[in-house]
This record gives structure tokens, sequence and C-alpha cells, in this order.
């Protein structure tokens, strides 16, 4: 049994898979309006969702199945003490498949080690969004017709932008594409996504903190939202949240093909008199989020089918304090040992990816 807990769950070829589902399905909706018939989906959102937690309910309706779930967390037993752990259990008596959204990261990761069903990563903290980038994916397949030689400038919060994290990982498998980092210092990318994703596969990037010098050469501007929920300090948040503004006087600098993404919501970092411009394609980001959400749920379930056993990840048991990120499922979660994997770059938490020094 599969889940997609990280988009690098998939290879490059499961991905080419699910775009071409995905564009049969948008040709041929009739021919998948059955397939999932007597099947359900639980949405488990313990963070605010619109899209996201909207287009897998609608994904699995229009496969033929039905949805459950919740939308916040204050309705479920979560605010008794339940655990990831014991909710993961529960839920499996009752669906075929959840997608869980968790402000902790690593939440999900933690769901599939004690769920009997698939589990899908639908955004744990700052730290990825896979089911986002395949939304993103298939957009800049649709719209560009490929992902080799492309320029993708991502702009604003790269700090806790959890898509951002996600397409960069995803892009690193993709030949001469050239990375430019969009941001100011306090926002920037983190550090282990530019050693170990970026350098590490030898892509070309530059960091900058000007969007208009950066804005003439790029095939695609990714666009995001600073993240003020994220935010330790609600001042910086506030000085920090209009850093970058695109509107029609600095697309005017752009390439007549650039196309323009944002995961949203979107605040005010895009103004609305760009959705008119052809190169807007963040609606249409949205469309292909619930198609390439139907063409994930199908594969999930049909493995799923052939094969129930779920698969272990191999981890070495860590010291309680080891993993020293806040924000990480570890932190909180009752009966959970702390563990690490190892990777070319050394130890890393289990949960939330972050390094383990010493
Ligand atoms: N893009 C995205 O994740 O949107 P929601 O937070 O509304 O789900």
């Amino acid at each position: 049994m599969r889940s997609l807990i990280d988009i690098l769950d998939f290879s490059v070829e499961e991905i080419d898979g699910l775009i071409n589902t995905a564009c049969d399905m948008i040709e041929s909706p009739e021919k998948y309006s059955d397939c999932c018939r007597g099947k359900k989906i639980a949405t488990l959102f313990f963070e605010p969702s619109t899209r996201t937690r909207l287009s897998f309910e609608a994904a699995m309706i229009e496969l033929g199945g039905s949805a459950i779930g919740f939308s916040d967390a204050k309705n479920s037993s979560t605010v008794k003490g339940e655990t990831v752990a014991d909710t993961a259990r529960v839920v499996s008596c009752y669906a075929d498949i959840i997608a869980m959204r968790h402000p902790q990261e690593g939440a999900p990761l933690v769901a599939s080690l004690n769920a009997s069903i698939p589990v899908i990563n639908a955004g744990d903290g700052g730290h990825a969004h896979p089911t986002q980038t395949l939304a993103d994916l298939l957009t800049i397949y649709r719209e560009k017709g490929r992902f080799d030689n492309l320029t993708v400038g991502f702009c604003g919060d790269l700090k806790y932008g959890r898509p951002v994290h996600s397409l960069i990982h995803a892009l690193s498998r993709y030949t001469g594409v050239k990375i430019v980092l969009i941001s100011p210092d306090e926002l920037a990318l983190p550090e282990y996504i530019k050693r170990d994703v970026i350098e590490k596969h030898g892509m070309p990037y530059y960091e900058t903190t000007s969007l208009d010098e950066a804005i003439p050469e790029l095939d695609v501007l990714y666009m995001t939202r600073v993240q003020g929920e994220r935010f330790d300090d609600p001042e910086e948040y506030f000085r920090l949240k209009d850093c970058y503004v695109l509107d029609p006087e600095k697309l005017k600098n752009a390439k007549s093909d650039m196309i323009i993404l944002h995961p949203l919501p979107r605040v005010d970092e895009i103004t609305v008199d760009v959705d008119s411009d052809p190169r807007a394609c963040y609606f249409k980001q949205v469309f292909n989020g619930k198609i390439m959400r139907k063409s994930l749920i199908l594969k999930l379930l049909k493995e799923a089918e052939e094969n129930p056993v779920a698969a272990k990840r191999p981890t070495r048991m860590l010291s309680s304090n080891a993993c020293t990120n806040s924000r990480c499922i570890c932190k909180t979660e009752r009966g959970l040992i702390p563990q690490a994997v190892e990777t070319d770059e050394g130890l890393r938490c289990a949960f939330c990816e972050s390094r383990i020094d010493g």
C-alpha cells in the first residue's frame, strides 16, 4: 500500500502517469464517473483550507464515491487529547483513503504509519504540500508543454511556503531548470533545500530581493502569500506582508508567454487587475488541482487493492530532544519515538526532515 507524504514518494514516470490520466479525465470525464463507486475519502483538516479540502471531496464525488471528515480540529476528538496515530487508526475503520492537513510537520507521515488505508499529505505546517505540486505540474505541462529548460522564479515567502518547497523538489528531477529565488532575507528559502536539493542536483540558481530585476528572464513566476499564521512575531509579519505586489506595471517587463502561478489564497501580492492578463494561470491551477487529485485517488486506491501491506521506511531511534524543530509532530504526539533517516547529507528527523546535529 502506498501513501503520498512527499512529492519524491513518486517517480518521474509515476507523475507522468498521473498527468496522462488527468489529461484523459479532462477529455472524457464520463469514463471515470463510476470508478470509485462505494469508496469514501476522509478529509481530516486540522488547519483551514478552501481549495485542498473541497477539491479532494469534489474529486471523490466526481469519481462516484463520497466524502466524510472535519474541517476544524475543534470539531474532532483532538480537543480531548486524541493522538494523530489513534485518529488514523479509527478513521481507517470508516473510509478507504485519508487526506490530512495538519499544522505540525510530519503529522501525515505519523498517520500513514498507523492507518490501514492510504494517507495523502494535504499540507503539513511549513514543510510540504505534494498535491499542490501535482496541481502546479499539470498547469505547467498544459501551459508550457514541458518541464525541461524552464526558468522558474519563486517570489515572496520562501521560508514557510510549503508549496514552494515541494515544487522545487519536483523540478530538481528535470533537466535545464533554472531557479530564481526572490524574497527578503527574513523569508529566504531554508538552507537545507538550497543545499540538499538545488545545489545537490546542480540546478543553476540565484537569490535576489528584486522582482523587477528577475522578471524579464522568467518562464514561470510562482507568487506566494506571506504566511502570517507561521510567524512567532506579529510585528515582523506586518513589516513583511506586502514585500512584493505583482501588478500590470511590473508585468510590462515580463515575457509575453510567461505564466503566473500562485497556490492561493492570495491576499495583496497579486492585484485583481492582473487576473484578466492571459498569463495569469492561478485559477486554472485550481481546476488542475481537482483533476490531479482525482488521478491520485484512483492510483492510490488501485495500488491499495493490489498490495494492502504498507511499506516501511528504514529509521534509527533518537533521543527525545534530538529534533530541534518546535513545529515537528515529534514534539507533541504522545508515544511517538523520535527517529531519524540517514541521507547523503547526514541524519534528518524522520518526520519533519530537519537536520539532526551530532
Ligand atoms: N493552495 C491551498 O492549499 O489552498 P487551501 O489552503 O485553500 O487549501
